[in-house]
């Protein structure tokens, strides 16, 4: 009988622990499913957000060269330009062109004054002390750096091995307290507002860097040179040496100058070649495109 009793124990002793082994096993796999649960649908979640990051990056945000910094800018550019293409907005806003010429100068930080593509414009300009590192004399005795002389003479060489003579420099390198006199002497003869759409006012112009050249047609004059046989050579070739023509027919909202086909600039061959095959016919596009920002390797 006590036997019987014991046994009886022992079985619900069993029957206790198994019901307990079940309770806890329930108790953890539910732990388990919720957390399983949580975590899916945190996943959901983060990738709910990065499908709208990628969607956010479509339009101009996904242009290289946006800047998010520039956001109202652009938006009141682009209401103000309806015309624009939006990408082109971009660029321009980046090199200042929304701004009023003169109004927030950007100084060409020391460093990057002997770069080997420099914007000069009514928006970037030099500190006042700047001179160029070195300047060399070309044969017939005008100031420009050693590069750009020996593309320029590279290219008169060639220009005359194809018959066409007559390429020659006037005005090169021009000194800061040189273009304060220049521009000065133009402002006395035909007002401020249009001396600013032919000559650039001190440390704002590209001759400072000693890489331009103005040239001149056979009477001596720049006008002149438009309608010569050089000019067309000039005009089809230069990019081969580094040089481009500055300042070209149609892009004057963008460069700030008339048309001027006797100003050529030393950009070096890579850049020139980039703008030649790109089509990019200011140096304000090239910058913001290429130094400002460089396009990704794809
Ligand atoms: N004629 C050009 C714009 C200059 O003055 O530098
Ligand atoms: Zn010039």
């Amino acid at each position: 009988m006590a036997k019987k009793k014991k046994r009886l124990r022992t079985d619900r002793l069993i029957l206790v622990i198994i019901g307990l082994v079940v309770v806890i096993g329930l108790v953890i796999g539910g732990i388990f499913l919720l957390k399983d649960h949580k975590k899916r649908n945190t996943d959901t979640a983060l990738d709910a957000s990065n499908n709208q990051e990628t969607e956010t990056k479509t339009g101009i945000e996904a242009l290289y060269y946006y800047e998010p910094e520039n956001q109202a800018r652009y938006e009141a550019y682009q209401a103000l330009h309806p015309e624009l293409a939006e990408e082109d907005v971009v660029w321009m806003v980046n090199v200042h062109l929304d701004e009023e010429p003169y109004t927030n100068l950007q100084v060409i930080p020391e460093s990057e004054e002997n770069n080997e593509v420099l914007l000069v414009n009514k928006h970037y300009c030099y500190r006042d002390e700047f001179e160029p590192a070195e300047l060399v004399e070309t044969q017939n005795g005008k100031l420009v750096t050693p590069n750009t002389k020996t593309a320029y003479e590279k290219m008169v060489a060639d220009a005359k091995a194809e018959g066409i003579t007559g390429i020659s420099a006037a005005s090169t390198y021009r000194s800061i307290d040189y273009q304060v006199g220049l521009y000065n002497r133009y402002v006395e003869r035909d007002g401020a507002e249009a001396a600013d759409t032919y000559s650039s006012r001190p440390a704002s112009s590209e001759h400072h860097t000693g890489r331009t050249i103005d040239l001149m047609g056979p009477d001596g004059t720049l006008e002149s040179f438009e309608s010569t046989k050089a000019c067309t050579w000039v005009h089809a070739n230069a990019y081969k040496y580094g040089f481009i023509i500055r300042y070209e027919q149609g892009y004057e909202d963008i460069t700030g100058y008339q048309y001027e086909p006797w100003h050529i600039t030393y950009v070096g061959v890579e850049a020139s070649t980039t703008m030649h095959d790109e089509g990019i016919h200011t140096l304000e596009e090239y910058y913001a495109k290429y130094v400002q920002h460089q396009p990704t390797q794809s």
